[in-house]
């Protein structure tokens, strides 16, 4: 799209109503202003401070009024420059004053209104971090990190706007046309008429170019919301580009997306700049009016020049406030729509939470066991069914299957990142539902498939479920993932930070320390989830003979593709579609002569001719 379609973009085309939900404004806003009352000191002070500063505002034309009728009279009685000072110096001196209180007042409602704001701000996000930590798999499933962010920081700041800044703009606004009216009114109503008339142009001009402005935003910010995942998943996926030599195609689609940010930025410049242009020329009209008017009855001795310039000091003065009713709108739609954003995340309730009567686990080292499960991910498919199985302590099982066969979904229902859909899990004879999920997180250690490392140092990575861990217990947990030598010999060894995300790692090395960070607490039940892929068939060996000899009385779960993994498990259980086709030790396996039989023979003879077994999976076996 060229730069020249911007000619053509229309409001009607950036559909206001899907941004602006006028009808939830009241509640969303009610809502709002809740957070702010929570600080009734701030608001009452800030209110007051305001109502002060509004009040003086009108003084001041006043005394200007006051000065001139005073500097008009000397003129008039031929007083020479000076001999006759002292009104016209008190006068002065008084506006002064007042403008001096004027000003102090109102920083002193700045200050509050901003203070009360970034109160409400930090409030709100120690309230969605909270949230976003509590809530399940189910909800971060569902949506993109990215969406998530923008949430806690854009949106945030939309809220804590209207608090710290948008309210106190309307206060003073409607304070100083109210209070101005009455003046107005009382003294000459035609003048006041006239005086005021450029107040309702304004503000209907104001609200409506704040509502543009609000929904081409948004817009904008959608433009740029896109623009954002695209460069944050061309860096995080930089080799992929760069391999697939995807270069030119991503940055084309960079582009198209840029421009359409362009066109909506150059839009709302436009529409701004002739708003305030119509509602300058609205003032000065009103004011020409005034001036007209006034005049004539200056002439005809009805008012005195001092009165007529109370008048036009007072228009002035009202006029910017008025035509920052653009700000206020603007601010108050963006507080609703962000509001709305916000609340959605700080309503939902996490569908995995502790119950009321939630105990700790009694027996952490008890029989881990499925019992006839079943489970479908939120609004998905069964994928797993009638899932039984036992491991005790000491005890390992092993888990096959072709991907996407529901082995992963094992491991996660056991830590519950997910609730079953039927039959139940237990350890020790506890239902893990019954348990709080700290003490069950604490016993169950999932070292997932998809590894995720923090960029801190490697032995803090180690320490992560026990960050007061001693030095040897997390060189122990090393060891025992055959990683030691190598965080030895890194720079600064257990200090080295491992990158965002362990890029510093290998693909191998990245497993291994997650497997000593799931080692580290000692786990009741360790879950091994294809843990070992990328390790050779010689360190998965060592790997394995040091659990074993660690694992008196754990209960272990090792997910594997390799078959050398798991082959002295106790009970090898094979999955097919989610359901368990084939169970038994090795031997008992071997024998029956099926799947997992194939299998081990095709890995056996690939391991021969030198293959890297982890290659050859079920899928491809039984295919
Ligand atoms: N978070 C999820 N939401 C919805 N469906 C999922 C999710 N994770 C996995 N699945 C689906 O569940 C099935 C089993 O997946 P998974 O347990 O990851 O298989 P495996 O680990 O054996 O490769 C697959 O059909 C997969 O598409
Ligand atoms: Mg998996």
């Amino acid at each position: 799209m060229s730069n020249r379609d911007v000619a053509k973009l229309t409001f009607a085309d950036l559909r206001p109503a899907e941004v602006i939900d006028v009808s939830a404004m009241p509640r969303i806003l009610r809502r709002v202003l809740g957070l702010a009352f929570r600080y009734p000191r701030h608001i009452g002070i800030a209110s007051l401070a305001t109502l002060g500063a509004s009040a003086l505002s009108l003084f001041l034309p006043r005394l200007l009024g006051r000065s001139v009728d005073q500097a008009h009279g000397l003129l008039a009685r031929h007083v020479a420059f000076g001999a006759e000072w002292h009104p016209l110096a008190i006068s002065a001196a008084l506006i002064l004053g007042v403008s001096t209180l004027r000003g102090l007042m109102r920083m002193i409602a700045g200050y509050l209104g901003e203070a009360l704001g970034q109160n409400v701000g930090y409030d709100l996000r120690l309230a969605f971090f909270d949230k976003l930590q509590r809530l399940g798999f189910d909800f971060h499933d569902g949506i993109h990190s990215g969406d998530l962010i923008t949430r806690g920081m854009l949106d945030l700041e939309g809220v804590r706007g209207f608090i710290g800044d948008g309210l106190q703009r309307l206060i003073l606004v409607v304070m100083l046309v109210g209070v101005g009216a009455v003046r107005l009114f009382s003294t000459d109503w035609v003048m006041a008429l006239l005086a005021l008339s450029f107040v309702p142009i304004v503000t209907w001009q104001s609200a409506r170019t704040g509502l543009f402005l609000r929904v081409t935003w948004t817009r904008l910010q959608e433009k740029m919301a896109l623009l954002t995942r695209t460069m944050e998943e061309n860096l995080q996926g930089a080799r992929v580009v760069r391999s697939f030599a995807a270069e030119q195609h991503e940055i084309a689609a960079f582009d198209t997306d840029g421009n359409a940010a362009l066109r909506i930025a150059r839009y709302r410049i436009g529409v701004r700049a002739l708003s305030i242009t119509a509602m300058q020329t609205t003032f000065y009209l009103a004011m020409g009016a005034v001036l007209w008017v006034g005049s004539a009855r200056v002439q005809a001795g009805r008012m005195t020049v001092g009165e007529l310039t109370e008048i036009l000091a007072f228009m002035t003065i009202l006029q910017q406030p008025t035509r920052q009713i653009i700000m206020i709108v603007n601010s108050a739609a963006r507080a609703t729509s962000s509001g709305q954003r916000l609340f959605d995340i700080l309503d939902r309730e996490p569908l995995v939470q502790d119950r009321e009567d939630a105990r700790p686990l009694v027996t952490p080292r008890g029989t881990v066991r499925f019992e006839h499960v079943d489970f479908a991910y939120p609004g998905g498919p069964t994928v797993l069914h009638d899932i039984s199985f036992a491991v005790g302590p000491g005890q390992t099982l092993g888990i096959v299957g072709a991907p996407g066969s529901g082995k992963s979904t094992i491991a996660h229902l056991l830590p519950r990142f997910y609730d079953v859909s039927a039959g139940r899990i237990t350890i020790g004879g506890e239902d893990v539902r019954d348990v709080t999920l700290d003490s069950l997180r604490q016993s169950v250690a999932l070292v997932a498939q998809d590894v995720f490392l923090f960029d801190i140092a490697a032995a803090k990575n180690i320490a992560y479920a026990d960050p007061l861990a001693e030095e040897d217990r997390i060189v122990d947990a090393a060891t025992l993932a055959t990683l030691h030598e190598h965080i030895d010999a890194m720079p600064q060894g257990y200090a080295t930070a491992v990158g965002e995300r362990g890029v510093s790692l290998s693909g191998g090395q990245r497993q291994r320390l997650s497997i000593a960070r799931g080692a580290l607490p000692d786990p009741a039940v360790l879950i091994l989830d294809d843990s070992l892929s990328a390790v050779d068939t010689a360190t998965e060996a060592t790997l394995r003979a040091g659990l074993r000899a660690s694992n008196q009385n754990r209960a272990t779960i090792i997910i594997a593709h390799r078959l050398s993994a798991i082959t002295d498990a106790d009970e090898i259980i094979v999955l097919d579609e989610g359901r368990i086709v084939e169970r038994g030790s090795h031997t008992e396996l071997m024998a029956l002569g099926q799947r997992y039989a194939s299998l081990y023979r095709l890995q056996s003879v690939q391991a021969h001719e030198g293959v890297e077994p982890g290659d050859r999976t079920l899928d491809t076996a039984s295919a």
